[in-house]
C-alpha cells in the first residue's frame, strides 16, 4: 500500500504524555483494579447546578444557532465585570474581550495574532504541554527556560536575559503554574512585567488557574503601571468553575490583537457553542461561593498531600507548591528515569501520576501528581505511593 503522509508541521506533535497513562490506567480498571488518578488535570467536581441551569434555559428558548465570532455580548460584558471587580482591571467587553473554546484555544489565538515567523517566545520550562506547540505552528520559536523551585518555580532570571535576542517577541507568565502549583510573589511578576517593557515584549499570561491561589501573590501583571497594552491575558472557566467539558475561556488585550484574533476566530471555529455561553454567563454573575467551596476543599487536600508527599521515601519536593492542584517532586533513586517510576508506580501501587518530562525537558526526573481527586483517594494514594517508592528505595541500596 502506498504511504500515506502527513503535514511535516505534525512532525514534533507526540501524543500527549498524559494521555497515554490515562489509557494504561483505564486498562488496568478494566482488569478490575482500582487506580488513584493523579494524572488527570482538571477538578473532580461537578459544574454548579445555576450554570447548568441558565445553560437548559438557553437551550429551552432556542438559543441553538451561531454566536457572535466575538462570543455573545452578555459573556463578554460578564466578563468584563468579573476582571474588573476580581482584579480591578478595564476591558471593553465590545473590542478587548473574545470567547474562546477554552485557554488552550486562547492561547493558539495569542501566539497566531502577535506571531511573526522565527520570533522567539520565552516560555517556562516544565510547561503545559500545548505552549512550544501553539508557538511553533504559528511560526513562532520557542525558548524554553528552566524555573527554580526554591523561588515559587519563577524563571531562571540568568538564562532569561542570556537567550534574549532581537527576534524575542513575548514572554509568558503562568502562575499559578501546571505542573508545579507554583505561584509567583508579587515581585517576581513586578520583574517579568518590568523585563517585558524594557525589552519591548508582549507578556502572555496563562491565568487558566488564576481562582486557585491558596497563599501568596494573586494580582495580574497587566494592572501594573504601563502593562494593560502588552499584556495579553488567556483565560478560562473550566478549572474555575468545573467546566473543563464546555470549552469556555477569553482572551482580553488591546484592540488590535482581539481583532486579529476575531479575524482568527470567523475562519477556524466560527463561533462557540452558544448554550454554553449562557450557562458561563450565570458562572460569571453569579453566587461566587462555588469558587470558595471547591478552592477550600482544594486547599484542604494540598495540606495534606505536601505533608505525605514530604515524607515520601526516594522523593523530595523542593519547592513550596501555593496554586493549582499540583505537585511536582523530584525522583532521588539513582539509575531510573522518571518515566520508569512513573510506569512502576502504576504497575505496581495502582497510581497514575504523568512523567514529568511530559512538561519538557526541564520536567526530566519528576512527576507530577494532581490532586483533584477526594481527600480520601490523596491519603490512600499517597499511601501508596510511599509503599512502592519505600521498596525501590530498598532494592536500589
Ligand atoms: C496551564 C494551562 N493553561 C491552559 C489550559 C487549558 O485549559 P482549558 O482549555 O480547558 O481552558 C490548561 C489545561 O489543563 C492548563 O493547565
Amino acid at each position: 500500500m502506498e504511504q500515506v503522509t502527513v503535514a511535516k508541521r505534525l512532525d514534533g506533535i507526540a501524543f500527549a504524555g498524559i494521555r497515554k497513562v490515562f489509557e494504561k490506567a483505564n486498562q488496568l480498571e478494566a482488569q478490575g483494579k482500582k487506580v488513584i488518578h493523579f494524572e488527570i488535570g482538571r477538578p473532580d467536581f461537578d459544574t454548579p447546578a445555576h450554570i447548568k441551569a441558565a445553560a437548559k434555559q438557553a437551550l429551552d428558548k432556542g438559543l441553538v444557532h451561531y454566536a457572535p465570532n466575538s462570543g455573545i455580548p452578555a459573556l463578554r460584558e460578564a466578563l468584563a465585570g468579573r476582571l474588573k471587580a476580581d482584579k480591578n482591571l478595564t476591558y471593553s467587553p465590545e473590542s478587548e474581550i473574545i470567547i474562546t473554546a477554552g485557554g488552550q484555544e486562547a492561547l493558539y489565538l495569542s501566539f497566531m495574532s502577535i506571531l511573526n515567523e522565527g520570533d522567539e517566545v520565552i516560555l517556562p520550562d516544565p510547561c503545559f504541554g500545548p505552549f512550544p506547540l501553539a508557538v511553533g505552528l504559528a511560526g513562532g520559536v520557542p525558548v524554553k527556560i528552566g524555573l527554580k523551585p526554591t523561588q515559587n518555580y519563577g524563571y531562571d532570571w540568568e538564562a532569561v536575559k542570556k537567550t534574549l535576542s532581537p527576534r524575542t517577541k513575548a514572554i509568558v507568565v503562568n502562575s499559578p503554574h501546571n505542573p508545579t502549583g507554583g505561584v509567583w510573589a508579587e515581585e517576581q511578576l513586578r520583574a517579568v512585567a518590568r523585563f517585558a517593557g524594557e525589552h519591548g515584549l508582549w507578556l502572555v499570561c496563562d491565568d487558566a488557574y488564576d481562582n486557585l491561589v491558596y497563599e501568596g501573590c494573586r494580582l495580574s501583571p497587566a494592572g501594573f503601571p504601563g502593562m494593560r497594552e502588552r499584556t495579553i491575558l488567556c483565560g478560562s472557566l473550566s478549572k474555575t468553575y468545573a467546566m473543563t467539558g464546555w470549552r469556555i475561556g477569553y482572551i482580553a488585550a488591546v484592540e488590535p490583537v482581539i481583532g486579529a484574533a476575531i479575524r482568527l476566530q470567523q475562519n477556524i471555529m466560527l463561533s462557540l457553542c452558544t448554550f454554553a455561553q449562557h450557562g458561563a454567563v450565570a458562572g460569571l454573575t453569579g453566587s461566587q461561593d462555588c469558587i470558595q467551596a471547591m478552592s477550600q476543599e482544594f486547599a484542604r487536600r494540598r495540606l495534606l498531600v505536601l505533608d505525605m508527599v514530604r515524607q515520601i521515601p526516594g522523593v523530595v519536593l523542593e519547592g513550596n507548591p501555593q496554586g493549582a492542584f499540583y505537585v511536582f517532586p523530584r525522583i532521588t533513586l539513582p539509575g531510573m528515569t522518571s518515566a520508569q517510576v512513573a510506569d512502576y508506580l502504576l504497575d505496581n501501587a495502582g497510581v497514575a501520576v504523568v512523567d514529568g518530562l511530559a512538561f519538557g525537558e526541564h520536567g526530566n526526573g519528576h512527576f507530577r501528581l494532581s490532586y483533584a481527586v477526594s481527600y480520601e483517594d490523596c491519603r490512600e494514594g499517597l499511601e501508596r505511593i510511599a509503599g512502592a517508592m519505600k521498596m525501590l528505595v530498598q532494592k536500589n541500596s
